[in-house]
């Protein structure tokens, strides 16, 4: 029996609308999606909340031990330490980046060491999965592998090989026959994965769902799912370079802005153990327009070599072309230096990048961008020596402090770096350390005691 659905704003919970494209109550466009409306189940659900009771905080058991070891300690860590039992989690990334790669690996790690795991493919054919599991060297006798798009028939599987664990890969090849719009659509998404939740939750199974994302990083569906799982994962990369980074978006089990690093290899992903290594060429040390900076990844310091070039140019419209930080970021810096250091750039193209195809976040980058920038004007490394650059820069020119920069210290020394440009106002959340430091309060201060010559 079909189920009846209607369309509801997905902005302003309007259902009556009076036409499809603008809401005749918010008057968004484009906001209408189609729902279920299923009274029965309703009324079940609230009498079950009903026969519920609410537990004293003492009473309920905390579950912290009950995760499943990945294997993979990168994938461990943006996880909070394992995957939670009966979490929902999105996994999210561009086509090809190797989504299904890295899941058929811990698919492949839980069912050797915990029980049946359930691959649902709405993609592939089992017999792509073989070929990438035959790739891979997977062994395991309890992985199983379905092709499959109807998100009814789940429940069917389920029953049938009681795993522990679920992928789906991917909700937008996903279809609910309850309603009229195509698989991929807002009301697909937003009812599968609404299932997938409630799945999730009733049976204690841990599930993993895919998503595309769309060029501009967008989860198709808008957003919809986000707010739906415990927690959501980044798969980022360049396709065209090897290294692949797994960002904590969302997570209810563990701090977020937590980074895996991987490598694509014939034989699949392959953890990075020590990533400063990839960030760094030993051959653009000492080099103009290039600094390196310290980073904290969530809670694990990283150095990556930021490289600046600057040339002149003729165009009215002079290229910024910048890969790894942001636009934005980048635009205020140029103005910071065009009205404290009175270095004009209307007659420059300015390019900058950052070595191994990291995105960097937030301001941690700024000053190691200036330095580079005057660097490759002036033709004139930043230090022979080893070194690190670290500090935000203000809109008047002033150097502020860096987060956990102690730590990042620390895991400098270890690596090898002499030298530290860092913010004054820093000074005192450092402990000792063993590098030779250079502080400046301001930007103007700063490059007159590195470019002195
Ligand atoms: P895939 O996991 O299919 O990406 P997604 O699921 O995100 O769309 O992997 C995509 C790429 O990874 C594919 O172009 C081939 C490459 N690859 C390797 O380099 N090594 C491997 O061992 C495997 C399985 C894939
Ligand atoms: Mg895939």
């Amino acid at each position: 029996m079909a189920l009846k659905t209607v369309f509801v704003c997905s902005n302003c919970g309007n259902n009556e609308p009076k036409w499809m494209g603008k809401c005749n109550e918010c008057g968004e466009w484009n906001t209408f999606v189609e729902e279920i409306t299923d009274k029965k189940n309703n009324a079940k659900e609230t009498f079950n909340i009903i026969n519920n009771t609410p537990k004293s905080l003492d009473d309920i058991k905390s579950g912290e031990k009950d995760k499943f070891d990945t294997n993979i300690q990168e994938m461990n860590r943006v996880l909070g330490g394992g995957i939670v039992k009966g979490s929902l989690v999105l996994i999210s990334g561009e086509p090809g980046i190797g989504k299904s790669t890295l899941l058929l690996q811990v698919a492949n790690n839980i069912s050797s060491k915990y029980g049946e795991v359930l691959y649902i493919t709405g993609e592939e054919s089992e017999e792509q999965i073989k070929i990438r599991a035959n790739r891979l060297k997977i062994t395991s006798k309890k992985l199983f592998i379905v092709s499959e798009t109807m998100i009814q028939n789940i429940d069917i599987y389920i029953e049938k090989i009681k795993p522990v664990f679920v992928i789906i890969d991917s909700i937008q090849t996903m279809y609910s026959n309850e309603l009229s719009s195509a698989p991929g659509s807002v009301s697909q998404v937003r009812e599968n994965a609404n299932r997938l939740l409630k799945m999730s939750k009733g049976t204690g199974i841990s599930f993993f769902i895919v998503a595309h994302v769309t060029k501009q990083g967008e989860l198709a569906g808008p957003r919809v799912l986000e707010h739906m799982v415990d927690a959501v994962l980044s798969f980022e990369g360049n396709r065209s370079e090897e290294f692949r980074f797994l960002r904590t978006m969302k997570n209810r089990f563990g701090a977020t802005s937590e980074i895996g690093m991987f490598e694509m290899k014939e034989i699949g992903l392959e953890e990075v153990k020590n990533p400063s290594d990839i960030f760094i060429e030993d051959s653009s040390l000492s080099k103009e327009g290039s600094a390196i900076i310290g980073i904290m990844e969530g809670n694990r310091p990283i150095f990556v070599e930021l490289q600046a070039l600057v040339v002149e140019t003729k165009a009215v419209m002079p290229r910024r072309t910048i890969i790894g930080v942001e636009q934005s970021r980048v635009n205020l810096i140029l103005a910071v230096l065009e009205k404290r250091l009175r270095i004009p750039f209307y007659n420059k193209d300015v390019y900058i990048n950052v070595v191994g195809g990291l995105n960097i976040e937030g301001t941690s980058a700024d000053l190691a961008i200036a330095l580079a920038i005057i660097s490759s004007i002036k033709n004139i490394e930043i230090m022979k020596e080893k070194f690190i650059v670290l500090g935000e820069i203000g809109l008047t020119g002033e150097i502020r402090k860096v987060i956990s920069i102690d730590r990042i210290l620390k895991e400098g020394e270890k690596l090898g770096f002499t030298h530290c440009i860092a913010p004054q106002k820093s000074l005192k959340s450092i402990q000792n350390t063993k590098l030779n430091m250079i502080y400046a309060d301001t930007l103007m201060q700063c490059a007159s005691k590195i470019f002195k010559k």
